[in-house]
C-alpha cells in the first residue's frame, strides 16, 4: 500500500514514521535554562548521525506553534544539553520525565532520581544513566512551524565504569548497558537482548565465491 503524505494530516504522518522507524534509541535530554532552572526530558526522534565530528541529532516538537518544548528552548538560549542514554531499568522513571509538568516543576526529583556533575558542559548528567553524552549545539534548523532538528557536537561521554572493557581501546561492554529503544504508539518499547551478529563481507572474499 503506497501512502502519499502530502495527502496525510500532521498525526497520520507521524503514525506512519514512528510505527515503521523503529526501534528508536531514546535521548533523554539534561538542560539549564539561563537562570540555571534543571530540565529533563525523553526524546526518541534521536541518533548518532556522524562519528568524525562526532555528532547527534535530535527532532523536537512543540505543544503548539509559538510555545517550544522546555528542552528545546533551552537548547537555544545556552547551546549545551547532555543526552543521557536509557537502562530497561530506568525505563519507568524515564517516562515520569516525560509527563506534561509545569516547567518549575523537577523531572528528575519527581522519577527519585539524581544528579552528576557535567564535566565541559553547565547541565548535569542523570547520575543513575549507564551513558551521557555532553553536547553543545552545532546548528538548529527548524523543519517546520513547530519542530526542530538539534545538530549537537558531543564532547565528552560518560560510561558507567563496570561497562567499559578496555578503556584505552574504547572496548565498551555494549550488552550490558542493557539500553532499550521506543518502538510503535505510543507506550511500546523493546529491549537490546536479542542480537545475532552479521561479519562486514570484504570484496575478495565475495568474488572468490562467485
Ligand atoms: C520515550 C519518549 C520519547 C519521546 N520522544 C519525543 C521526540 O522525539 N520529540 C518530541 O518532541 N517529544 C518527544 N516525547 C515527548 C516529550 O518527552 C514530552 O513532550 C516532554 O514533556 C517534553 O518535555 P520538555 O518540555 O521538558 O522538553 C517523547 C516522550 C517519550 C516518553
Amino acid at each position: 500500500m503506497l501512502f502519499d503524505l502530502a495527502a496525510l494530516d500532521a498525526q497520520n504522518a507521524y503514525k506512519l514514521l514512528v510505527s515503521t522507524i523503529v526501534p528508536r534509541p531514546i535521548a533523554w535530554i539534561t538542560t539549564c535554562d539561563v537562570d540555571g532552572t534543571l530540565n529533563a526530558a525523553p526524546y526518541s526522534f534521536f541518533n548518532a548521525v556522524s562519528g568524525h565530528p562526532p555528532v547527534v541529532a535530535i527532532g523536537i516538537g512543540g505543544r503548539a506553534p509559538g510555545d517550544a518544548k522546555d528542552t528545546g528552548g533551552n537548547i537555544r538560549r545556552t547551546g549545551q544539553f547532555v543526552v543521557n542514554l536509557v537502562s530497561d531499568a530506568l525505563a519507568e522513571k524515564m517516562n515520569v520525565t516525560a509527563i506534561d509538568f509545569p516547567k518549575a516543576v523537577d523531572e528528575l526529583g519527581q522519577a527519585g532520581l539524581s544528579i552528576a556533575p557535567s564535566a565541559k558542559v553547565r547541565p548535569p548528567r542523570i547520575a543513575e544513566s549507564p551513558v551521557a553524552l555532553e553536547c553543545e549545539r552545532l546548528v538548529i534548523v527548524d523543519v517546520g512551524i513547530d519542530r526542530s532538528v538539534v545538530l549537537g557536537t558531543v564532547v565528552a561521554i560518560h560510561i558507567q565504569d563496570d561497562c567499559v572493557l578496555d578503556a584505552a581501546r574504547c572496548y565498551v561492554d555494549t550488552p550490558k548497558l542493557d539500553l532499550i529503544g521506543r518502538m510503535h504508539g505510543g507506550g511500546w518499547y523493546s529491549r537490546t537482548t536479542d542480537r545475532f551478529e552479521l561479519p562486514r563481507i570484504p570484496l575478495d572474499q565475495w568474488a572468490m565465491k562467485e
